[in-house]
């Protein structure tokens, strides 16, 4: 499952051999709108059409191939017409919001996305994996809706990568409020040659020749080679952020904020040729005309949560460049974000009790910010072992603030007689559950 990235761009052309019944079949105009990459007001006038059509046929759909905007969204042009003739699968057994607190599940979010209820979350946290950077505990093949077959993160080309981000994104849709935000964190990814380890550390490390095993970069687990592609050289930045972003508002998304996360702290690279990177990504998109936004928010929340830091920020008012820390790493995830990232995130896009989710919740900071917010929160991962790192943090928040809870009302005499013995005498499992956050 786990091999090598070699970015050697496919060739593949569109074909026109369909036959009339197949030509005539009709699809969805929400569905062949996002592959197409166009609005359904552009899809009219391109089409002559003056009513606004709720399908489209399949003959329709070649000739809007055809028109000079258009670009790939997630499925490439020589396969829409497989794809749209294919159908989608019915999904499976829905997943249930929680009426309170976190619900983590362990899978595969291309999968778990689609069977969200529709409509019941407000807010979308989430860091993706980046492409080629890292290796995941218990990363597996995902079937993807371009036809490939590989891990999130290990696609041959960065195209592969948006499409596969794209596509995403295409699933998360239905499951939004009207009013709902995504945030989507992404780092862009320079097209070398180079190893794929498992923390930033070891890649920096491996960079400047303290790699303790002193492999050449061919003899890791995974490595990625540059050469092969359509027309990135080697070194070159490939982009990827803001392909995404453009993408996402060919499918409908409004592009609200393309964010500047200035990351504190990071150690400078070794590359000579360029400047180091400091930056990372946070496209903010937003579902319907009138998204939910609280500007303020943000003044009142406390640093650790996202607030204002004062060294970089000024308190009146929040602008698309972000001085955040990165993640200590302490918990054992290669690719932590810093709680300050959702918390700032959660709290300008929703309100108390709203629903949050992030599909790769890794170790789970997404939900310790839910928690500390009072939004309620569902979590993915592929792998259980960051699950289990999450639900420990999670389990953790809410021992600590029910403990909080309790201590203010035994302070204004409101605890009855048995929260306040058991206020004297806290469980096993809340003695042993350390505070990681
Ligand atoms: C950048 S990390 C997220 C880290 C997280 N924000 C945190 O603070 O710990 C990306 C996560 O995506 C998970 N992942 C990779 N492929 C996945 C998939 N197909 N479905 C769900 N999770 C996946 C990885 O296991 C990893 O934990």
């Amino acid at each position: 499952m786990i091999r090598d990235i070699k970015p050697k761009s496919p060739i593949s052309r569109l074909t026109r051999d369909y036959d009339a019944d197949q030509l005539d079949r009709k699809v969805d105009v929400e569905l062949a709108a996002a592959v197409l990459g166009m609005s359904r007001a552009f899809i009219s006038r391109a089409l002559k059409t003056r009513a606004r059509p709720s399908v489209l046929t399949i003959e329709q759909v070649l000739d809007l191939l055809d028109v000079d905007n258009f670009q790939e969204t997630f499925v490439p042009r020589s396969k829409v017409m497989d794809f749209l003739l294919r159908g989608s699968a019915s999904s499976r057994e829905a997943i249930t919001a929680p009426c309170d607190g976190v619900h983590l599940q362990v899978g595969d979010a291309r999968d778990l996305i689609p069977r969200l209820s529709p409509g019941e979350v407000r807010c979308v946290m989430t860091s993706s994996p980046y492409w080629g950077m890292r290796l995941y505990e218990n990363q597996r093949d995902v079937h993807w809706a371009d036809g490939e077959k590989c891990p999130y993160g290990f696609e041959q080309t960065p195209e592969g990568f948006i499409r596969h981000t794209v596509e995403l994104l295409h699933l998360l849709k239905p499951a939004l409020t009207g009013d709902g935000s995504v945030w989507w964190n992404v780092m862009d990814t320079f097209n070398t040659r180079t190893p794929i380890r498992g923390s930033a550390r070891e890649r920096l490390d491996a960079m400047v020749g303290r790699d303790a095993a002193k492999k050449g970069w061919t003899e890791h687990a995974a490595c990625r080679h540059s050469a092969g592609h359509m027309y990135l050289a080697d070194g070159e930045q490939s982009a990827i952020p803001m392909r995404i972003a453009e993408r996402a508002s060919r499918l409908g998304y409004r592009l609200r904020s393309f964010i500047t996360w200035r990351k504190n702290g990071v150690t400078p690279e070794p590359a000579r040729s360029r400047v180091s990177r400091q930056a990372e990504y946070v496209i903010h998109l937003t579902h319907g005309e009138n998204a939910y936004f609280d500007k303020t928010a943000w003044q009142e929340l406390p640093q650790q949560l996202g607030g204002p830091d004062e060294r970089f920020e000024s308190r009146e008012r929040i602008t698309d460049v972000w001085s955040l820390p990165s993640a200590g790493g302490q918990n054992g995830h290669g690719a932590e974000f810093p709680l300050a990232l959702p918390g700032r995130c959660i709290a300008l896009s929703s309100t108390v009790g709203d629903l949050v989710l992030d599909p790769f919740v890794g170790s789970g900071t997404t939900a310790l910010a839910a928690v500390e917010l009072g939004r309620r929160c569902i979590g993915f991962d592929i792998s259980d072992e960051y699950l289990a790192v999450a639900k420990g943090r999670v389990t953790a928040a809410e021992e600590r603030l029910a403990r909080d809870l309790l201590d203010a009302n035994v302070a204004s005499g409101k605890a009855g007689p048995a929260q306040r013995r058991r206020r004297s005498r806290p469980s096993n499992e809340q003695l042993e559950a350390a505070p990681t956050a």
